[in-house]
């Protein structure tokens, strides 16, 4: 029996899609914990190439996906990503846990609402009503996947909160009004197409667990857009570290084993918030275009700066991180040399502890270490040998700064593109 998880050590879109599908050849689960449809993952099988938002990926290769109590569901794209899967010739093993809330139209209303009224302080949400659906699963107000397929109660849950919710439409001065017989009419329907798919999935997993089944969590975002460890509040609403894993499916933490922390071999960031690293020059042109770094979810250009390993530190201690993947490794080829970030300086200090608070963090000047970059990557490579020395001395820094083994590197998309080290 294994439990083994994939995190993003960064503020996602570190690349966790192609580590995951590859790990998830040897699980029979593959769960996700945390997050809903804002993350995007792109997997190449085939030369079919598949785009998952919400569905565990591992569903394409065969596997049993689970979303995990912790995950929150908009089941009109649930229910449009099945149609996909199917329509390619794909007919998921899919589990939706009975407690996972549901994105409902207004948290959709709601997430830009809040977006347009904080103005120049937005989040730079997704807008997939993430947050306001988070917001109601704390305030005791959300409807879970078990109220959205039973319509008697589905029905008392809307009667309780539409009225609220409106009138929070209303103070936002979003001119819609929400129709409870319309709401209770298109969920009810989603709630018998997804019916068959809910159940008791913590009940399921420990069972896995018991019977030796191999299970993989798979997280979404990064752990420096958690709830209450990333850049508040410019964060997601969810908890992103590796507890995260066990909150999110009823897994206890001691049956968890390794916990593989994926870097990017540069650093991005979608949104608002406070980056240190980034760089608003020609090579952080270079990066976006270079490393494709354009949001999958919603097409936004991502923002692009140095390796920051005070705060990929910071997210692997917080996760108990036993091992790296690094990620996108080819597109640091051709840049003559490279810095990577290892102390801040702010207010007349130097530190290596990533703030907690986003103001001291907007305030922070990164302390580089500069290392040769290279010329060419071989695009097969099957050991680490095969690597020029200068890539080979950037893996060993960033092993050596985080004191945690590096053993996968990623040297580009496909499959063959990866070197598996063995420690
Ligand atoms: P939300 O999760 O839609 O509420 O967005 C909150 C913040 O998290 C914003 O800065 C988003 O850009 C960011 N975010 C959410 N999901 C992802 C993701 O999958 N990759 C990168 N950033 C994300």
């Amino acid at each position: 029996m294994t439990v083994n998880m994939v995190i993003g050590t960064q503020w996602g879109d570190e690349g966790k899609g192609k580590i995951v599908d590859y790990l998830a050849e040897g699980a029979d689960y593959v769960v996700r914990f945390q997050g809903g449809n804002n993350a995007g993952h792109t997997i190449n099988v085939n030369g079919e190439t598949y785009k998952l938002h919400i569905i565990p990926s591992g569903v394409i290769q065969g596997k049993i996906g689970v979303i995990g109590n912790g995950c929150v569901l908009d089941p009109e794209v649930l229910l449009e990503e099945l149609a996909t899967l199917r329509g390619k010739g794909i007919e998921p093993k899919l589990l939706i846990s009975n407690r996972v809330h549901i994105i409902m139209p207004y948290h959709k209303l709601l997430d830009g609402a809040a977006e347009s009224y904080l103005g120049g302080k937005k989040i730079g949400t997704t807008k997939r009503g993430i947050g306001p659906c988070y917001s109601d699963k704390v305030a005791r107000m959300g409807i879970r996947a078990s109220d959205l397929i039973d319509r008697e109660t589905l029905k008392g849950r809307l009667k309780l909160v539409l009225p609220i919710k409106q009138k929070l439409l209303d103070i936002y001065g979003v001119d819609e009004k929400l129709d409870e017989k319309e709401i209770l009419e298109k969920y009810g329907e989603y709630g018998e197409k997804i019916k068959p798919l809910v159940a008791d999935t913590h009940i399921i997993l420990q069972k896995a667990v018991e019977e030796n089944k191999n299970i993989l969590l798979e997280g979404a975002q990064g752990v420096l857009l958690d709830v209450d460890f990333g850049t508040y509040p410019y964060t997601t609403s969810s908890h992103v570290v590796s507890g995260g894993g066990c909150i999110g499916t009823g897994i206890p933490p001691h049956y968890i084993k390794r916990v593989i922390g994926v870097v990017k071999a540069y650093t991005t960031r979608v949104g608002s918030g406070p980056m240190p690293t980034e760089l608003e020059d020609e090579i952080g042109k270079y990066l976006r275009e270079k490393g494709y770094e354009f949001g999958t979810t919603t097409s936004r250009p991502r923002r692009c700066g140095w390796l920051d390993l005070v705060a990929v530190k910071h997210s692997c201690m917080l996760s108990g991180v036993t091992e790296i993947a690094i990620t996108k490794l080819d597109v640091l080829t051709g840049l003559s040399s490279l810095k990577v970030c290892i102390s801040y300086k702010v207010d007349g200090e130097e530190t290596t502890v990533f703030p907690s608070t986003s103001d001291i963090i907007e305030r922070c000047k990164p302390v580089y270490k500069e290392l040769p970059g290279w010329d060419s990557l071989p695009s097969n490579p099957s050991s680490i040998d095969d690597l020029p020395k200068e890539a080979q001395r950037y893996i060993e820094f960033i092993e050596e700064y985080l004191g945690i083994p590096v053993t996968i590197i990623s040297v580009g998309p496909s499959r063959k593109e990866t070197i598996i080290l063995s420690h």
